[in-house]
C-alpha cells in the first residue's frame, strides 16, 4: 500500500508505537487502530544517527501480521537506503528519510519509491527549511521534528513552526505535512495551525487513560486550528 492524497480537510493522527507497552505490542495496536488511527508510526533508530535503538525488522514483520493500519516507517539511520528495501518487505507503507542522512536526496526519494511505498523526507530542529525544497516535488510526505530525535517524551519545540509554514507554502495541497514530537492536546493546535496535517503522537496517545478518545480529542483540537 502507498500513502493516499491528502484533501485539504484531511487530518491524520499516527500514534508512535515507541511509548507503547511493549510486553502487549499486539493488544497496543488494535486499540489505537479500534480508536481511529489513520497511520502506525514506526520509529526505527540505529544508535548511530540517533543515541537509541529502538524498533527493528522483526518487530515490523511481525505486527504486519496483526494490523491492518498503514506502517508509517521514520527512519533514523544514518544509510536510510540500505535498509528501506527490506523495511519495505517487511510491511511498511511508506518510508521517511532524514535530510541529514543524504547526500542526494532526490536520488534517495526515487529510489524509496521504486519499491511501491510511500516517501517521506525529515528535517531535525536545526535543519533550514530551504534544505528540503529540491526534493519536495519527490515526496508524499514532509516531517518536521518538533523534538531531537531519539527519544519520546520530550518537550515540543515551537521555534520549528516557523519552517512548517514556510514548507505548507511550498508544498502541493496533496502532500502531507507531518510534525513529530510533543504532540498533545496542548501543541497540537499550534501546529495545525502552522499548515501541518499529520501528527505524529506517542505519550499523548498510549500513555492516556483512553486511548480513542486521546485520538479523537487531538483530531477534534487540530480541525479546530487547522489553516486551509
Ligand atoms: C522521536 C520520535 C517520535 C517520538 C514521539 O525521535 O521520532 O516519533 O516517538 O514521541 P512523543 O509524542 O511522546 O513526543
Ligand atoms: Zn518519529
Amino acid at each position: 500500500m502507498v500513502l493516499g492524497k491528502r484533501t485539504a480537510e484531511d487530518i491524520w493522527i499516527a500514534p508512535s508505537l515507541l511509548a507503547a507497552d511493549f510486553a502487549h505490542l499486539a493488544e497496543e495496536i488494535c486499540v489505537v487502530e479500534k480508536g481511529g488511527a489513520d497511520l502506525l508510526h514506526l520509529d526505527v533508530m540505529d544508535g548511530h544517527f540517533v543515541p537509541n535503538l529502538t524498533i527493528g525488522l522483526p518487530v515490523v514483520k511481525s505486527i504486519r501480521g496483526v494490523s491492518k493500519l498503514p506502517f508509517d516507517a521514520h527512519l533514523m539511520i544514518t544509510d536510510p537506503l540500505k535498509y528501506a528495501p527490506r523495511f519495505a518487505e517487511a510491511g511498511a507503507d511508506s518510508i521517511t528519510f532524514h535530510a541529514e542522512c543524504s547526500s542526494d536526496m532526490v536520488a534517495t526519494a526515487r529510489q524509496i519509491r521504486e519499491l511501491g511505498v510511500g516517501v517521506g523526507v525529515c528535517i531535525n530542529p536545526q535543519t533550514p527549511a530551504e534544505v528540503i525544497f529540491e526534493v519536495l516535488e519527490e515526496v508524499d510526505l514532509v516531517l518536521v521534528m518538533s523534538v531531537h530525535p531519539g527519544f519520546g517524551g520530550q518537550e515540543f519545540m515551537p521555534e520549528v513552526l516557523e519552517k512548517a509554514k514556510m514548507l505548507r507554502e511550498r508544498m502541493k495541497t496533496d502532500q502531507w505535512l507531518q510534525i513529530d514530537g510533543g504532540i498533545d492536546q496542548q501543541t497540537i493546535g499550534e501546529a495545525a495551525a502552522a499548515g501541518a496535517n499529520c501528527f505524529v503522537a506517542g505519550v499523548a496517545i498510549f500513555r492516556a487513560d483512553d486511548p480513542a478518545k486521546a485520538i479523537s480529542d487531538l483530531r477534534d483540537e487540530a480541525r479546530r486550528s487547522m489553516k486551509r
